[in-house]
């Protein structure tokens, strides 16, 4: 088990946090114009829309697949409130202000292509604006993300999917309504940045106070889209929309990867970091429970060895390869993670 400990943050780790996220809110990159969504409506063709998506997903199944994406986007604020009640309650001023004047505003510009995409297609204006009601009104619970490292990495975890099926709904629609692909793919350009943002303020967090690792592994393990809580009639289908939709979980298990991996940039901490998540999830590995395992390699300090292999063995070994390897020693240990990577093989970690 891994448990959370007591929020803690040195004064030069509160100065950080205050600087990039001031750095945020002087340059947010470029937001999005709501007036480059204006003739979206217009420019759907349902005659070529619907047979287009015969082949990937059925069109009956995209408009859930919208709405959902629709939803999800609309209960900005019912997250943004929570975000504020981490940050009073931790004298996180650096938290409240990047969530107050950029990301809030930003979330706010996210809803409007999937709209206008889903009035297109020949949904009931009104229906979708019961139904954004409806999933603004229903509280969301970020089942322990109480302090500002737990809830900044429920955010990477969080902006790092949602980007991801933003893409594939922006790739699905791009050869038959390439006005509405592009809004989307402006937005999933949003989520990326916000990815990038929420891992940097993690990893800074966990600099100044390393013990920081266990929350950001336990939030990870419990982990769950905001969806099933604020759009439960489309959330159990998302997964399969997102597959329907041509996603690829290899990819998304390797970009998480390498996310976890850049919070530290630290093959220990990297290797201690998913041994928590696995063993908090109750994952086997061939067999084995992780949380055997943990305790196991964590007496030997091998948790470097493990992290290592773990990207190894999803071809993320550019991300750590070091100079050492020259060495007769570091060549050994090359080699022996090669072996183990092998033989753990990707199929076994990602599930
Ligand atoms: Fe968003
Ligand atoms: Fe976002």
């Amino acid at each position: 088990m891994v448990t959370p400990v007591k929020y803690r943050m040195t004064q030069a780790g509160k100065d950080k946090l205050e600087a990039y996220s001031a750095g945020i809110i002087r340059n947010p990159g470029q937001m999005i114009d709501p007036h480059v969504f204006e003739e979206i409506e217009e420019q759907i063709d349902l005659a070529r829309l619907v047979p287009g998506l015969a082949s990937t997903i059925p069109y009956e199944h995209f408009v859930k697949a919208l709405r959902l994406a629709l939803l999800t986007e609309s209960a900005t604020d019912t997250y943004s409130v929570q975000f504020q009640e981490v940050a009073r309650n931790h004298d996180a001023g650096w938290l409240a202000a990047f969530n107050d004047r950029v990301w809030d505003p930003d979330e706010q510009t996210h809803r409007t292509p999937y709209f206008r995409t889903l009035v297109g297609m020949g949904c009931d204006p009104a229906e979708l604006q019961r139904e954004m009601r409806q999933a603004q009104e229903r509280t969301f619970d970020r089942k322990g993300a109480n302090d500002p490292a737990s809830i900044t990495m429920f955010g990477t975890n969080q902006e790092l999917l949602t980007d991801g099926y933003h893409g594939a709904v922006a790739y699905t629609l791009k050869p038959y309504a390439p006005l509405a692909a592009h809004g989307i793919f402006l937005v999933k350009k949003r989520e990326k940045l916000h990815t990038e943002w929420y891992r940097k303020m993690t990893g800074i967090q966990i600099e100044h106070n390393p013990e920081l690792l266990a929350n950001a592994a336990y939030i990870t393990a419990h982990f769950e889209m905001p969806e099933n809580q604020v759009a439960p009639q489309y959330a159990a289908m998302g997964g399969q929309y997102w597959q329907m939709m041509g996603q690829n979980r290899a990819q998304v298990v390797k970009d998480l990867l390498r996310v976890f991996h850049q919070l530290t940039g630290d093959v220990h901490q990297t290797g201690q970091f998913l041994l928590d998540v696995g063993a908090e999830k109750g994952i086997k590995v061939r067999g084995i429970s992780v949380k055997f395992l943990r305790a196991l390699l964590m007496q030997l300090h091998m948790t470097g060895f493990i992290g290592e292999v773990v990207l190894q063995s999803m071809g993320l070994t550019y991300l750590f390869q070091k100079e050492e390897e020259r060495t007769l020693k570091g060549g050994i240990r090359a080699l022996l993670r090669g072996v183990v990577a092998e033989r753990v093989g990707l199929s076994s970690v990602a599930g």
